[in-house]
C-alpha cells in the first residue's frame, strides 16, 4: 500500500483543484459529484449509485465510478470500474493517478484502501485519464497521446459499445467477458457471461457459471456465425471478425454516428443490441439471444419453472416458493424456491397420523438437469425408489427407464413440447396435494368421510345452482349485435373465462384467455399490462379501435375498466395465430392456395388499417403471431391500434418482446419518423416465412446458413423461386403466384422505405391487377466479398456497384397506376 501512503497528502491538499474537462491527471482526482465529460459531451465519467429497485433501502450508498451516456435522460451506464466494491460515500473516495501512474480508486473511509486499480506497470508516472467521445476512458502519457497504456473499453463490464473488440488476445491468452448485473439494482457481477470460446474456436458462448454454455454463435465461416445468420440482416451496423496468429476479435461500428446503440448481456442470460429511439425516448431492442428467455439455463434457479407463455417467464413449482422475494423483484431468480412443507422423510414425526410423501404430476415439461439412472422395472417401482431415499425430490419413468433426481431441480420449463421434455413426479408432503390416497389411519374415518362427501357434493351442487341463478341474475352482459361496444364488469369477465383460467397465450402486452359468452359466443380476452391511462382516456382509444372493423381486422367486442383494470375483449379465433400453422406444424401444412389467400387477407387487413379508417393506422407490430386464422383460415390481424393506446409504454413492450427481431423496419432505430411503410417490411419479412414455411433466421444449414431473405432475393433474380418453396408443400404451387409472392416480399423489404409499396399496392399485386418488376437485392442484406482475415459484411460495397443496380431499377418502365417506379400495369 506504498503508493497509497504518498497520495494522500497530494489528496488533502488538493481539496480546490477539482476534476474538469475530459481528463483525471494527478493533481485533479475526480470525488464527490464531480464529473468529467468527453470532448463531445458523448459520455460522462462520475459516481454512480444504480436507480433502487423495489426495497428502497437495500442500494443506499452504494457508489460505483462508470460512465453513462451525457443526452440520454434515463442514465444508462456502459462501463463500472469497482461493480463488485461499491464505496458507501462518494465524497471520502477518489478516482485519481496513482504514484506509479496507474488509476485507482481510493477509499478513504476504509483505511485509505485501493478498491480498485488499472494495474498496468508503466515506466512513466505522468499519466492522465481521458474520456473519449467512443466512451472508452484511456490511461495515457500526458504529453504523447499515442502511448495509450490502458483502455475501459477494453474491459468491458455488461456492455459491448460500437469500436471495441470482444475477443481473444492470444499471446497473453486475456479475453473480454460480458458479465450482466446480478440484478436490475445490483452491478456486481452475475452468473452468466459471454465470450469467445477460451478453447480457441471461433465461436461466441454464453455460459452459466463458467460450467454449462447454453448458446454458441457456431464457428465463423467467413462470412456469419453459422448459427446466427439473421446478422446479415443489420443495416445499420458494421461488423469485422478478426481472426490470426496474435488475436481474435469481433468489432463493430455504427454507420451513422448519430444512432446510440449498445450490445449488452442482460440480467436475464440473453444478449441484446438496444438501440436508443428518440422519439419514444427508450431503448428498443433489436436482437438478442438466445431466442426465448427460457433458453437461459436455470434462469428461474432451483425449483423454478420457465414458462414462455408468462410473465414473468419464471414461477416457483407446485409446494414451493420463492425463496428471496426481493430477488425476484428484482428479475433475479437465480436464488430459485424453497419448499413449502417438508417432506415427511424430513421431519422426525413417526406417529401414525403422518401421511407417506406423495407425488404430483407434472406432464409437458422440459426435465431437470442432472437426473440420475436408477434400476426399476416399472413406473411404480421407479416411484417406490424415490421413495425410499429421503433425497429423492423427483423422478420420472420412460422408454429410456428410470430416473430419480437426488439435488435441487434445476433448468424445468413448463408447457414444453421439444427435446427432453417427459412427466415428472415431483415428491411433495401429503398435505401440499389434495384427495390423499386411502391408507389405514384413514379407513375408520371412512364412514365419516363418505357422509362428508356427499355433503360437500350436495353443497357444490347448491352452489352451482346458486351460482347458475346469480349469473342469470346478475349476468348483465347484452348480446354482441350491432356495432357498440360492451363495457364488461370484471367480475363478469373473470366468470365467463373461469376465473382466467384458459390461457390461449401471453406476450409483452398481457395475457390472453378464452371465454364463452352466455350466449355461448367464444371469446378472447387480453388483460392488458402496463396501461396507466386514466379511464376516459382509455375509453377514448378503445372506442376508436372499436369503429374499425373489416373481415381481415380481428373485431374488438368489447372492453373493462375497473379501477387499475384494462381488458379488452375480441371475437375468438379457432384456427388460432398464424406461426403456430406456420413454425409448429400441429396440423397439416397449409396448402399454397391458403397461404396466398392468407397473404392477400393480411395485405387487405392492413390496407384498411393505412388507408380507409379516419386515422390512419400503424399496426407498428406486424408479425405472424398477430395474424390470426378463423375457421377457415381467413386470416385476421390482431392487436392494431395498441401501438396508440399503449402509447409510450408501447416501445416498452417492443424492448420486452422476446426474440428475433426480425421484423423490424430499420427506420425504427435511425430515429426517423415511423410510418406505414414500417408495417410493409414487417409484412415482407413474413410474407417470406409465409413462403418458406420456417423463421426467416432458423433455416440452419440450409441455403449454407444463409439469411433466407438474402437467400430468396438472390434465387429471384436466378430465376429459380421453386427452391424457396417450403418443402413440406412438395412444389405444389402456383408458379405465378409464387413468383409475385417472392417479388412482394423483396419489394417490401427494402432499405428506402419510398421504395417500398403501400399496402394498397401489395393488394393490387397480389390480386394480379398490377405487374411488378424485379426487385433489386436490399443493399444491407448484400454477403460481400471475402479478404483473408476481415470480412466485412454489412459494409457499403463500393459506390459504383451501387449506383449501377439504382440505374437499373429506375430505368423500368414507369407505372401508369402509381408514382412508383417498380410498378408497371399488365
Ligand atoms: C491537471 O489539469 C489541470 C486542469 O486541467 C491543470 O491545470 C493542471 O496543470 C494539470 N496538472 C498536471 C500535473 O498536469
Ligand atoms: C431491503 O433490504 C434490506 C437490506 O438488504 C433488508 O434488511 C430489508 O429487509 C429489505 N426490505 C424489504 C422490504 O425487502
Ligand atoms: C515520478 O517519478 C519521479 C522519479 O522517478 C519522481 O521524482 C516524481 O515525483 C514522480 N511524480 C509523481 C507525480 O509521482
Ligand atoms: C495486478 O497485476 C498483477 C500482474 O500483473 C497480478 O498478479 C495481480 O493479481 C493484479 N491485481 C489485481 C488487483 O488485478
Ligand atoms: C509518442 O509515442 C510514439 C509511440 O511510442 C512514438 O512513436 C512517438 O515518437 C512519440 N512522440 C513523441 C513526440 O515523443
Ligand atoms: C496482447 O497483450 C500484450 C500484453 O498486454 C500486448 O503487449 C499485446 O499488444 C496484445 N496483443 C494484441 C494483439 O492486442
Ligand atoms: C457455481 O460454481 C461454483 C463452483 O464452480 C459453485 O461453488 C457454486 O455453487 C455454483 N453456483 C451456483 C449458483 O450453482
Ligand atoms: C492481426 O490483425 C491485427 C488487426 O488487423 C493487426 O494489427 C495485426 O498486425 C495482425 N497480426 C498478424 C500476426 O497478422
Ligand atoms: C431429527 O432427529 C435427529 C436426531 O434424533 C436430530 O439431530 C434432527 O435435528 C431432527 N430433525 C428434525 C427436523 O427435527
Ligand atoms: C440416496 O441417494 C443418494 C444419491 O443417489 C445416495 O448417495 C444415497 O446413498 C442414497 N441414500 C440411501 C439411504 O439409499
Ligand atoms: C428419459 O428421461 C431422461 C431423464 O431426463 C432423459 O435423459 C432421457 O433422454 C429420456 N428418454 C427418453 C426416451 O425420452
Amino acid at each position: 500500500m506504498a503508493p497509497v501512503f504518498f497520495l494522500l497528502p497530494l489528496l488533502l491538499g488538493q481539496i480546490l483543484l477539482c476534476a474538469a474537462g475530459d481528463t483525471i491527471n494527478s493533481s485533479t482526482p475526480l470525488s464527490g459529484a464531480q464529473k468529467i465529460v468527453s470532448k463531445g459531451n458523448k459520455f460522462t465519467l462520475g459516481f454512480y449509485t444504480p436507480p433502487q429497485g423495489t426495497n428502497t433501502s437495500s442500494n443506499q450508498g452504494n457508489y460505483y465510478i462508470a460512465i453513462w451516456y451525457s443526452n440520454i435522460p434515463l442514465q444508462t451506464t456502459v462501463w463500472m470500474a469497482n461493480p463488485d466494491l461499491p464505496v458507501a460515500d462518494p465524497t471520502t473516495a477518489a478516482l485519481t493517478i496513482g504514484s506509479d501512474g496507474n488509476l485507482v480508486l481510493l477509499d478513504q473511509s476504509k483505511n485509505r484502501q485501493v478498491l480498485w486499480s488499472t494495474n498496468i506497470s508503466t515506466s512513466s508516472n505522468s499519466t492522465i485519464a481521458v474520456l473519449q467521445d467512443g466512451g472508452s476512458l484511456d490511461l495515457r502519457d500526458a504529453t504523447n497521446s499515442s502511448m495509450v497504456y490502458w483502455r475501459s473499453i477494453d474491459h468491458p463490464t455488461n456492455t459491448w459499445l460500437p469500436g471495441g473488440k470482444l475477443g481473444l488476445n492470444k499471446t497473453t491468452g486475456v479475453s473480454q467477458r460480458l458479465v450482466p448485473w446480478t440484478n436490475t439494482a445490483n452491478p456486481s457481477p452475475g452468473l452468466f457471461s459471454l465470450e469467445l470460446d477460451p478453447r480457441g474456436t471461433t465461436q461466441y458462448l454464453i455460459q452459466w457459471n463458467d460450467s454449462i454454455t447454453y448458446w454458441s454463435s457456431g464457428p465463423w465461416n467467413n462470412n456469419i456465425f453459422s448459427l446466427v445468420p439473421e446478422m446479415t440482416s443489420g443495416y445499420n451496423y458494421d461488423f469485422q471478425f478478426i481472426n490470426n496468429a496474435t488475436e481474435s476479435y469481433f468489432i463493430y461500428s455504427m454507420k451513422d454516428n448519430s444512432i446510440i446503440s449498445r450490445f449488452i448481456i442482460d440480467v436475464d442470460g440473453q444478449i441484446k443490441q438496444l438501440t436508443w429511439v428518440p422519439a419514444s425516448q427508450s431503448w428498443i431492442l433489436f436482437w438478442s439471444q438466445p431466442r426465448t428467455q427460457c433458453e437461459v439455463y436455470a434462469l428461474c434457479g432451483a425449483y423454478g419453472s420457465c414458462n414462455l407463455n408468462a410473465l414473468p417467464f419464471c414461477n416457483c413449482i407446485r409446494g414451493f416458493s420463492q425463496k428471496v422475494q426481493s430477488d425476484w423483484d428484482l428479475q433475479d431468480y437465480s436464488s430459485g424456491c424453497k419448499r413449502r412443507v417438508p417432506l415427511q422423510c424430513q421431519t422426525n414425526s413417526s406417529s401414525s397420523q403422518a401421511q407417506p410423501d406423495k407425488f404430483y404430476t407434472m406432464a409437458n415439461v422440459r426435465l431437470p438437469d442432472n437426473a440420475q439412472t436408477a434400476v426399476a422395472a416399472s413406473s411404480q417401482d421407479c416411484q417406490v425408489a424415490c421413495l425410499n431415499n429421503c433425497s429423492c425430490n423427483a423422478y420420472t419413468y420412460n422408454s429410456s427407464g428410470c430416473f430419480a433426481w437426488h439435488g435441487d431441480l434445476i433448468n424445468l420449463q413448463d408447457q414444453y413440447s421439444g427435446n427432453g421434455g417427459g412427466t415428472l413426479f415431483l415428491r411433495l408432503a401429503a398435505s401440499e396435494l389434495p384427495g390423499s390416497k386411502r391408507s389405514k389411519a384413514v379407513i375408520i374415518g371412512a364412514v365419516v368421510g363418505g357422509v362428508a362427501a356427499v355433503l360437500i357434493v350436495l353443497s357444490i351442487v347448491a352452489y352451482f345452482l346458486f351460482q347458475k341463478y346469480r349469473r342469470e341474475r346478475t349476468l348483465r352482459i347484452p348480446k354482441t349485435a350491432g356495432g357498440t361496444l360492451i363495457a364488461f364488469r370484471y367480475s363478469d369477465l373473470q366468470h365467463v373465462t373461469n376465473n382466467f383460467s384458459e390461457r390461449l397465450g401471453g406476450g409483452a402486452f398481457g395475457s390472453v384467455f378464452k371465454g364463452k359468452l352466455p350466449d355461448s359466443t367464444a371469446i378472447a380476452v387480453k388483460r392488458l399490462d402496463g396501461v396507466h391511462q386514466g379511464e376516459k382516456q382509455f375509453r377514448a382509444e378503445v372506442s376508436t379501435i372499436g369503429t374499425v372493423q373489416h373481415v381481415n381486422l380481428v373485431r374488438l367486442l368489447g372492453f373493462c375498466s375497473e379501477g387499475s383494470r384494462r381488458l379488452l375483449v375480441y371475437e375468438f379465433m379457432p384456427k388460432g395465430s398464424l406461426d403456430l400453422q406456420l413454425f409448429l406444424g400441429e396440423t397439416t401444412a397449409l396448402s399454397w392456395a391458403t397461404r396466398y389467400q392468407i397473404a392477400l387477407g393480411t395485405a387487405r387487413g392492413l390496407n384498411y388499417l393505412h388507408e380507409k379508417c379516419r386515422d390512419c393506422i400503424i399496426h407498428c407490430d406486424v408479425k405472424p403471431e398477430n395474424i390470426l386464422l378463423d375457421e377457415s383460415f381467413v386470416p385476421k390481424v390482431a392487436d392494431f391500434g395498441l401501438a396508440k393506446l399503449l402509447g409510450r409504454d408501447f416501445s416498452r413492450v417492443l424492448t420486452t418482446m422476446r426474440g428475433t427481431r426480425g421484423y423490424l423496419a430499420p427506420e425504427w432505430i435511425s430515429g426517423v419518423a415511423i410510418t406505414a411503410k414500417a408495417d410493409v417490411f414487417s409484412y415482407g419479412m413474413m410474407l417470406f416465412e409465409l413462403i418458406s414455411g420456417r423463421r426467416n433466421s432458423d433455416h440452419g444449414e440450409q441455403h449454407g446458413s444463409t439469411f433466407f431473405p438474402t437467400f430468396a432475393a438472390s434465387k429471384l433474380h436466378e430465376g429459380d423461386v421453386r427452391t424457396l418453396l417450403d418443402p413440406k408443400l412438395n412444389g405444389d404451387a402456383n408458379a405465378d403466384e409464387l413468383t409475385r409472392a417472392c417479388k412482394v416480399a423483396c419489394w417490401c423489404i427494402q432499405d428506402d422505405e419510398s421504395a417500398r409499396p403501400t399496402t394498397g399496392q401489395i393488394v393490387q399485386i397480389l390480386e394480379g391487377f398490377l405487374d411488378v418488376n424485379m426487385p433489386p437485392v436490399p443493399r444491407s442484406l448484400r454477403v460481400l466479398g471475402e479478404s483473408p482475415d476481415v470480412i466485412n459484411f454489412f459494409s457499403d460495397i463500393s459506390s459504383n456497384q451501387t449506383s449501377q443496380t439504382q440505374n437499373s431499377t429506375t430505368s423500368q418502365t414507369r407505372s401508369t397506376t402509381s408514382g412508383s417506379s417498380h410498378l408497371q400495369s399488365p
